[in-house]
């Protein structure tokens, strides 16, 4: 089927490249020229694994363009896949997408489906309906289809759902969208379509549960240092309880990144704009801010609060491995209040830069020199670091924040190691 995805970011080029590798055509649309420019040249402007791989293999049935207008003829079919980032206050910003829908209504030839990926506040559908309405007389449907996919993974993701939802009451947009959807061979029973509230009602509660579960999960590992227990071995004891299940149950230094920050707090407000208080999730939030101060202090209480002039080697600075994104990534809090501090940062990450951070080619220069280690990434490569190459830090000391090294034996080498949810090993 001819469709089109309007907005190339994470989601959107997922998406563009999935179903062009499932067999669709994909006319993608971006209003910024200069990535089009660099997906027309076969490059793609973000890091994510397999997309590189993918963009080549499936050119065929990939089209890019910045001008709607120029493939309005070609397809009746929009997903809309643009950003919907928070406002001050934590409300929803949906202007792009009425942008996006505005280009669609302009250009539209008789009928149209417009399905929405973005995530939007619980009632956004419906109103888009109305709004569409009043603007013209062309039949226009429309559908919320959220879409799930972590960075990092997501185009395995997003050719692998667990579920695919449809929020819509138009029998004709079911059809289009289970005939799109027919070669992912999802089994019925993962199939969930539903109104367009409760489909924008899952994302808000899907992403704010697992929020919540990594929040409880890191309240549980700083009661494991007081009691001297292990979070590693608590972290199993709960998986084996298929109920609770093994994932996102890794304790660290907290969730962040373009989803969970912002998820949580839209629904927050969602949920106070209708008289109601959703106190877990505030306390989720609390939870994981108080996560950073928790990890922070851990540095300078070895420090006796004076790491003035202690030079920090950081290694890994995304807000998770496998992707340059640092949006709202505990890295950025954590190294502001290292430096307030008066610390100096060495830094290293594979593929994320941030312009005010002294940066560093690789873990060796990183650690070169410096005081101790701070690990804020468990990126696969760090695995492979020989732990003879922290011998060279001047205190000998590592603070690991997302446990990477948990397995090794660090005393040997006269090595302090610090992780979270179990003491010094
Ligand atoms: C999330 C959802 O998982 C995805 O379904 C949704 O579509 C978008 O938001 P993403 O933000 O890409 O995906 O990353 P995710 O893998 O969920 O991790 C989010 C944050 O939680 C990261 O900072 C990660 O480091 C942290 N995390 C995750 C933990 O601290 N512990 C865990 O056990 C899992």
């Amino acid at each position: 089927m001819n469709i089109c995805t309007i907005g190339i970011g994470y989601v959107g080029i997922a998406a563009a490249l999935g179903f062009a590798s499932l067999g669709h055509f994909v006319f993608c649309v971006d209003k910024d020229e200069e990535k089009i420019k660099k997906l027309n040249e076969g490059q793609i402007p973000i890091y994510e694994p397999k997309a590189d791989e993918l963009i080549k293999k499936y050119k065929k049935n990939l089209f890019f363009t910045s001008d709607i207008k120029s493939i309005a003829d070609k397809t009746n079919v929009f997903f809309i896949a643009v950003g919907t980032p928070s406002k001050q206050d934590g409300s929803v910003d949906c202007s792009h997408i009425f942008e996006a829908v505005d280009e669609v209504i302009e250009h539209a030839q008789k009928y149209a489906l417009i399905i929405n990926k973005s995530t939007v506040p619980i009632g956004f559908n419906s109103e888009l309906k109305k709004y569409i309405k009043n603007k013209t007389d062309i039949q226009i449907d429309i559908a919320s289809n959220p879409e799930f996919l972590r960075q990092g993974s997501a185009i395995e993701d997003f050719l692998n759902p667990q579920r695919v939802v449809i929020g819509t009451k138009s029998q004709k947009a079911i059809e289009i969208l289970k005939e799109i959807y027919a070669p992912f061979n999802v089994p019925n029973e993962r199939f969930l379509i539903t109104d367009e509230n409760s489909a924008e009602m899952i994302k808000y509660a899907a992403n704010s549960f697992l929020a919540l579960k990594i929040s409880y999960i890191n309240e549980i590992a700083k009661l494991c240092e007081k009691t001297n227990a292990d979070i590693q071995a608590i972290k199993k004891g709960l998986s084996l309880d298929n109920r609770i299940g093994d994932k996102f149950l890794n304790p660290g230094i907290g969730w962040g990144g373009s989803c969970f920050p912002k998820d949580t707090k839209a629904i927050i407000n969602i949920a106070k704009e209708n008289n109601i208080e959703l106190k877990t999730i505030k306390s989720a939030i609390e939870v994981n801010q108080g996560q950073i101060e928790h990890f922070v202090k851990k540095i300078t209480d070895f420090y006796n609060n004076d790491i003035k002039n202690k030079t920090i080697a950081i290694l890994g600075l995304a807000f998770k491995p496998d992707t340059n994104d640092t949006r709202e990534a505990p890295s950025l809090t954590i190294i502001q209040k290292l430096k307030e501090k008066g610390a100096k940062i060495k830094a290293y990450d594979p593929w994320a830069k941030i312009d005010t951070i002294n940066q560093f080619e690789s873990c060796k220069q990183a650690l070169e020199g410096a005081d101790c280690a701070v690990v804020l990434v468990e990126w696969e490569e760090f695995r492979e670091i020989d732990e003879k190459e922290f011998l060279n830090l001047n205190d000998k000391v590592i603070f690991d924040g997302r446990s990477v090294f948990i397995d090794r034996n660090f005393k040997k080498y006269g090595i302090k190691y610090f992780c979270v949810g179990k003491n010094e090993q």
